[in-house]
């Protein structure tokens, strides 16, 4: 009787540390999960991506100096004191749509010599990836 007793007791011991780990994993769980949702709400820029981004589609036409390129795209360096970080994200978005309603985006389509017009680009509709390179585009100067 006294065994039984004593099986009894370590048995429930047993069982309460168990339940105090289990219940430990879910709030460490519940604090990852939260952190990612943070992070997933603000997107935060990441110049790294933005510059990979960037050498592999922008320097088909750009250069990161002040030079025109031979197919007539402005280089890129400073462009922020030409342009706020919101007007670039809609005109790398789609420049043929943005061209039609703003002033600055047609006269800029308008000065190139050669009558090109910047494509839209499919990267460059992921709202991740404008972040991302228009945070590249700020450290040209
Ligand atoms: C096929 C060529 C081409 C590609 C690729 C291209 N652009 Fe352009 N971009 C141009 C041209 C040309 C202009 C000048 C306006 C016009 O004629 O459309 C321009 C203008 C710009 C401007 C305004 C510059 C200023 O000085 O006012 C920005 C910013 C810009 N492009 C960013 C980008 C980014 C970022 C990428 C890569 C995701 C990119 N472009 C890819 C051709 C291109």
């Amino acid at each position: 009787m006294k065994g039984l007793l004593r099986l009894i007791a370590i048995t429930m011991l047993l069982l309460g540390l168990a339940q105090a780990v289990w219940a430990e994993d879910k709030t460490i769980e519940g604090a990852a999960s939260a952190a990612e949702k943070t992070t997933e709400e603000m997107p935060q820029a990441d110049v790294n991506h933005g510059k990979k981004i960037f050498d592999s589609i922008c320097t088909h036409c750009h250069r990161t100096d002040y030079e025109t390129s031979p197919v007539g795209a402005p280089g890129l360096r400073d462009v922020l004191q030409r342009h706020t970080a919101e007007w670039i994200n809609t005109w790398v978005t789609s420049p043929e749509v943005f061209s039609k309603k703003d002033k600055d985006a047609k006269a800029l389509v308008e000065s190139n010599p050669y009558g090109l017009i910047m494509p839209t680009i499919p990267e460059m509709q992921i709202e991740q990836n404008r972040k991302d390179v228009i945070e590249y585009l700020k450290t040209l100067k």
